[in-house]
């Protein structure tokens, strides 16, 4: 059985998504969710899914101690969904292409620093995008900038709120995300 680490930083529907959807499968399993936020709503939906949560501030998550908690757990994929701190180079380092990140904009648009969660949406409006959509990429050092993996386009009809269109985003990712991280799992 291969084992999947989650990173998340917010709500969490991400994370329930991808940790029902792997409960039904015998390929892998999400064996831990690593958060940065201790308000955050995701520490509680993983908790009732019975899945260990380890919680850590950013200056850990800036030295060693994140990454030897990470290597306890045995990693083949770590995914970062919804992960909104930028991930630390001797993490990248140490699991080469075993990292991956969902971000809620079709990159290169809207990617880098502040892009991101509703700040995303607001500008794809202010913009007066057509159309957005989702990005499965390998993280690298450069923030939003590694190999794309997988893209889904949505189209907008230019009166939708920033909510809305976060709806419309999220529904791709609970729609796609899984099955991205199931076929990149099997060939790891
Ligand atoms: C998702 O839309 C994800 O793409 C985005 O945060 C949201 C988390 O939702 N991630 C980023 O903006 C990363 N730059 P969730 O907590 O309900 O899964």
């Amino acid at each position: 059985m291969k084992k999947i680490v989650l990173f998340a930083s917010g709500s969490g529907s991400n994370v329930e998504n991808i940790i029902q959807y792997f409960r039904q499968n015998q390929q892998a399993e999400v064996v831990a969710v690593f958060c940065n936020n201790p308000k955050a709503k995701v520490i509680a939906r993983a908790e009732s899914l019975k899945v260990p949560v380890v919680l850590f501030s950013k200056e850990e998550l800036l030295g060693e101690s994140v990454l030897l908690k990470l290597h306890a757990f045995h990693p083949d994929l770590i995914v970062l969904a919804g992960f909104l701190l930028q991930f630390p180079l001797n993490i990248i380092q140490a699991y080469p292409d075993r990292i991956v990140n969902i971000h809620p904009a079709l990159l290169p648009k809207y990617g880098g620093k502040g892009m991101y969660g509703m700040h995303v949406h607001r500008a794809v409006i202010e913009n007066k995008e057509t159309e957005t959509g989702i990005s499965i990429h390998y993280i690298d050092e450069h923030y939003d900038e590694g190999d794309i993996i997988f893209q889904k386009s949505t189209a907008l009809n230019g009166s939708e709120t920033a909510e809305e269109i976060a709806a419309k985003v999220h529904e791709l990712e609970h729609r796609f995300f899984p099955m991205v991280i199931e076929q990149l799992i099997l060939h790891s």
